[in-house]
């Protein structure tokens, strides 16, 4: 090229400007490959994951799954302190212990007998509603005469009506 010619100047811009396709190139190859195949159908998030939730199996049936097979603890539940507690918070999804379609038992369903369980929603916590019935429980254990064993709780308390 003459090399008065203004045109060898541009050489660095035609430089910059193959660099420039190449990244744009490589940027639409990477996201054609990675980007899921339903993005964005019905917002931003990958839309085929709608089905894949839908198609889980339900594991949880709710406090009446449970009354068919165990009403005596049904009834004694529904009428006390912890009736707005899920059998299944306590126990396990009802899916773990029955198959509900035949009606048969598959597994032991947990049974948590510990204070451990207790704490959970009792121990006293400044990050609690100050209203919600909280214990300090070493204290509330000894105060009542109780000993300060791993089940202290089930001494004095009924996990389905515990009043
Ligand atoms: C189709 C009947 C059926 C349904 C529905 C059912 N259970 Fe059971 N459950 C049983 C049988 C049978 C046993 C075993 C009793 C035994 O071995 O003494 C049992 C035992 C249990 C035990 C005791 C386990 C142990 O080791 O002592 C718990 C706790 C329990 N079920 C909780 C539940 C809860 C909570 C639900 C509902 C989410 C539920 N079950 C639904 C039939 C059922
Ligand atoms: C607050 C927690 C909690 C809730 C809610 C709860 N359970 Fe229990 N359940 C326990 C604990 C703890 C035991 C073990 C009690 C023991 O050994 O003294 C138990 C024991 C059982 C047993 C074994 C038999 C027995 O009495 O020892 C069955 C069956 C049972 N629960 C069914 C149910 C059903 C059905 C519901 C709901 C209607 C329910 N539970 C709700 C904690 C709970
Ligand atoms: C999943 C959370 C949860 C677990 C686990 C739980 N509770 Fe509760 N408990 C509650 C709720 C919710 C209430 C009702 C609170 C209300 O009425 O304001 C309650 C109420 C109570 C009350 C009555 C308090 C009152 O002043 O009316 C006692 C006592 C109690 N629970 C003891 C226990 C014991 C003992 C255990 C362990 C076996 C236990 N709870 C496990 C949630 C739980
Ligand atoms: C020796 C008996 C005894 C033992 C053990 C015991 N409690 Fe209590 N609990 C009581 C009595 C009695 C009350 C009702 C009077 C009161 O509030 O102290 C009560 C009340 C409660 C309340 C309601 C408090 C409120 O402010 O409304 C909760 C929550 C509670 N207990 C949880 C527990 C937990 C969790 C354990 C195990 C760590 C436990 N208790 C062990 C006797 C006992």
């Amino acid at each position: 090229m003459n090399p008065e010619s203004p045109l060898i100047h541009a050489k660095h811009v035609f430089r910059a400007a193959i660099l420039l396709l190449a990244v744009l190139i490589a940027m639409l190859l990477g996201r054609s490959l990675f980007v899921p195949e339903t993005w964005g159908e019905f917002g931003p998030y990958r839309g085929a994951a709608v089905a894949e939730h839908r198609d889980k199996p339900i594991r949880h049936g709710g406090n009446d799954s449970c009354a068919m097979c165990h009403d005596a603890e049904y009834a004694e539940h529904a009428g006390g302190e912890h009736a707005s507690v899920q059998c299944e918070s306590c126990h396990g999804p009802v899916a773990f212990h029955v198959d509900l379609e035949e009606g048969e038992v598959v597994a032991e369903m947990p049974v948590h007998r510990s204070r451990e369980l207790c704490e959970l929603c009792h121990l006293r916590l400044e990050a609690r509603p100050a209203d919600f019935p909280q214990v300090d429980v070493r204290e509330h254990v000894l105060s009542n005469g109780g000993e300060f064993t791993p089940d202290a709780c089930f001494e004095c308390h009924d996990p389905h009506s515990p009043i």
